[in-house]
């Protein structure tokens, strides 16, 4: 994780938040690499899971909502994590956390207060008065802005259950132990999608999701065995599910969450119709009486899935006793698809090559580089997870041919422009 994090910092994919300050617990900035990858990752979802569906439409409903719908969903009352306080260096732990022994603090071994609830939700206050009446919550998951907007969407849409609403946006948890670098902060992005289905069909459905969503991390080029199934216990159960599995990933600090699949049956919608005292029963044609849909959720972390492509992707190769850093990432996610080499500074090779860069650009993020010998070149491109590297050189002046060197197989291949356009075109949508 060190590596990778200063691998990050030092090629501009994720540097600490407001860092000439001395950063401020679990914030992080994506520079100009991380914040291209990121983008990739957010379109390769909703591209899966709307564009390319009939069945799943989109929004992008407001952080700030009405107070009423967290005391609705149970986010207000339930929403907490038991934390205990150290009575003599003031550190506050999860009572869960495996580190404590007995009732001893694990750093300085002083007394540890009982357990308390501690609520996850950010508060701040809306309007110039800062009283109890203004205060709003900053939402701990998007989710909710889905169900609040399910009438609305349905309406508009004319979709039929069953359908989904996805949504990508900002997500924060006041978390008491945040770290890893990305992996738990206390700001988030998540990628959810909620399917609205008849509640006899609950079960078809959660396995159809399972089945979907594991798919989707294989066609992210995520190693398969690095990610397994976990199903919740009782315990471990969310207060709106009724049951969970978690997609998890082996992370070089053990087997973790990576994305949500929930039955959170009625329970939402239920809430929200009895504190609204609006209508969100679903009826059509084909059914006898009205009914409350049941919820199929798929709840994914954008930053903790950046991660896991990082992770999954750093590789280190010893070349003529140096380390040489390779990101083998998919090239439906790299920030740059492609690089642009002239061999030499000379002969006609840096006005072709800028031809070649210009055309390509057109269409894909690509690199134009001439400086420094072509093998730091591609070093350079290895680390910053570049996929392709194309290098023009005599030959080129010649039959117009370049080599396109992949970056996994160190393969190299000749071809000219509309080829490599094809080429790309077909490597970066994943298909
Ligand atoms: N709407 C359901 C829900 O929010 P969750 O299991 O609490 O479910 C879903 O969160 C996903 O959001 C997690 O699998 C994880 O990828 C991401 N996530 C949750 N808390 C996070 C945090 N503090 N930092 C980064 N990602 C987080």
């Amino acid at each position: 994780m060190d590596k990778l994090g200063s691998l990050c910092k030092r090629r501009g994919f994720v540097f600490p938040s407001s860092e000439i300050y001395g950063g401020i617990g679990s914030t992080w900035d994506y520079g100009p690499l991380g914040a291209e990858l990121k983008r990739n990752l957010k379109s390769f979802w909703w591209d899966a899971m709307t564009n390319r569906r009939d069945d799943i439409e989109g929004l992008d409903a407001a952080i700030l909502m009405h107070p009423k719908v967290w005391h609705t969903s149970g986010h207000v009352a339930e929403f907490t994590d038991p934390l205990v306080d150290c009575k003599r260096c003031k550190r506050r732990f999860r009572a869960d956390d495996p580190s404590i022994k007995g009732s001893k603090c694990p750093e300085c071994g002083g007394e540890l207060t009982d357990a308390r609830k501690f609520n996850l939700m950010f508060k701040t206050f809306m309007g110039p008065v800062e009283d109890e009446a203004a205060v709003v919550y900053l939402r701990p998951e998007t989710a909710q802005g889905i169900y609040v907007n399910f009438l609305n969407v349905k309406n508009s849409s004319r979709q039929k259950v069953p359908f989904g609403i996805a949504q990508i946006g900002k997500a924060f948890r006041n978390e008491i132990t945040p770290g890893n670098f990305i992996f738990r902060t206390r700001e988030f992005e998540q990628m959810e999608m909620q399917f609205f289905i008849h509640p006899s069909e609950d079960e078809k459905w959660f396995e159809y999701w399972r089945e979907q969503r594991w798919n989707w991390y294989q066609a992210l080029g995520i190693k398969k065995e690095k990610l397994r199934w976990h199903q919740h216990d009782h315990g471990e159960l969310a207060h709106y599910a009724k049951t969970a599995y978690d997609i998890q990933y082996e992370y070089p600090f053990g087997w973790q969450e990576l994305e949500g699949i929930h039955n959170r049956t009625d329970f939402d919608l239920s809430r929200h119709m009895q504190a609204s005292s609006k209508d969100l029963r679903y009826s059509d044609e084909r059914y006898t009486e009205k009914f409350i849909p049941y919820i199929i959720e798929t709840s994914a972390g954008c930053d903790r899935t950046l991660l896991t492509i990082l992770v999954d992707g750093y590789d280190e190769i010893e070349v003529k006793g140096e380390t040489r850093v390779f990101l083998r990432i998919s090239p439906v996610v790299a920030p740059i698809k492609a690089a642009i080499f002239p061999l030499v500074k000379k002969d006609g090779m840096p006005e072709f090559a800028e031809k070649v860069y210009l055309e390509l650009k057109k269409k894909f993020k690509v690199f134009y580089d001439e400086s420094g010998a072509v093998g730091r070149r591609y070093a350079r491109m290895d680390e910053a997870g570049t996929p392709y590297c194309i290098t023009i050189d005599g030959d080129t002046l010649k039959d117009e041919t370049m080599t396109v060197r992949d970056r996994d197989t160190m393969e190299q291949t000749r071809m000219k422009i509309p080829q490599i356009v094809e080429f790309l075109e077909k490597k970066v949508s994943g298909l």
